[in-house]
């Protein structure tokens, strides 16, 4: 990235892991986009709203980048949601929607941005994947597909990337405590026939070897060290920060 104008475009930068990134990355200096659907004025960062489940959101997003900062170093493909259900009621357009919200926006973003990242020399396309892009956990069919399939895209873009340096890094954490985690706990309650309060430690930490969850930020400081020069050392890999998870 470039001293003095680094310039980064978060997305889902209102609230949880996304917010955090964005304001480690504005205290480290450098200018950010924090795109959300519902984006917080009062949030770090630069407020843009897009609905990035549409083409035009996530163009309008990365143009806006460019017209702000002139240019743009790196990405952090992070909105997204989580929907519980067994496959027989999985609703149809919620998987819908979660493809197009973890697998095809990062897909968008890459591509719209990917000029500006090979004019950086050093860009950087960072998705906020999941322990769920490595293995599966029952009742998440639409949200582990995807997440499965945004580090295939990563793999692609590192390849693709390497010539100009750019880096595609997909970061895999555990349960990170945040309202997508809290908003889940009464359908993974319902899922699996447990009261609520039993949530927490029988379905949501059962898979961590180490039982707690992780903070936003902690992610952030992955991200921020995935945006430095060490970064591009991890490029087509899953950066696995799950608490011993994948480790059984
Ligand atoms: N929380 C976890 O345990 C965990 C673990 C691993 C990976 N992740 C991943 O981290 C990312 C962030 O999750 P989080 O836990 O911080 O969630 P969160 O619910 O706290 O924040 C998600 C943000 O994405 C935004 N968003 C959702 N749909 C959008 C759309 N269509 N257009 C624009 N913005 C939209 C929301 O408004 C929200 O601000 C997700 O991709 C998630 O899959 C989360």
């Amino acid at each position: 990235m470039r001293g003095s104008s680094q310039s980064a475009l978060v997305t889902g930068a209102s609230s949880g892991i996304g917010r955090a990134v964005a304001g480690r990355l504005v205290d480290d200096g450098i200018h950010v986009l924090s795109v959300d659907l519902e984006p917080d004025p009062d949030g770090p960062g630069e407020p843009f709203k897009a609905d990035l489940t549409t083409r035009d959101g996530n163009r309008e997003a990365v143009e806006a980048a460019l017209d702000s900062f002139g240019s743009l170093d790196a990405v952090v493909a992070n909105a997204g949601f989580q929907h519980v259900s067994d496959v027989a009621a999985f609703d149809e357009d919620r998987w819908d929607a979660l493809v197009a919200i973890l697998l095809t926006s990062p897909f968008l973003l890459a591509k719209y941005s990917w000029e500006a990242l090979k004019e950086s020399g050093r860009g950087r396309f960072v998705a906020i994947a999941s322990a769920h892009a490595l293995v599966a956990s029952p009742f998440k069919a639409g949200y582990v597909s995807a997440k499965h399939g945004v580090l295939g895209l990563i793999k692609t873009l590192a390849l693709e990337g390497a010539e100009d340096r750019v880096a595609a890094i997909a970061v895999c954490p555990a349960f990170v405590r945040t309202p997508l985690v809290e908003k889940q706990i009464a359908a993974q309650a319902q899922a699996h026939s447990l009261p609520e309060e039993r949530v927490l430690e029988e379905v949501i930490l059962a898979p961590h070897a180490i039982k707690r969850l992780i903070e936003p930020s902690e992610v952030a400081d992955a991200v921020a060290m995935l945006l430095g020069p060490s970064g591009e050392l991890f490029t087509g890999t899953a950066y696995t920060m799950d608490l011993g998870w994948t480790a059984r």
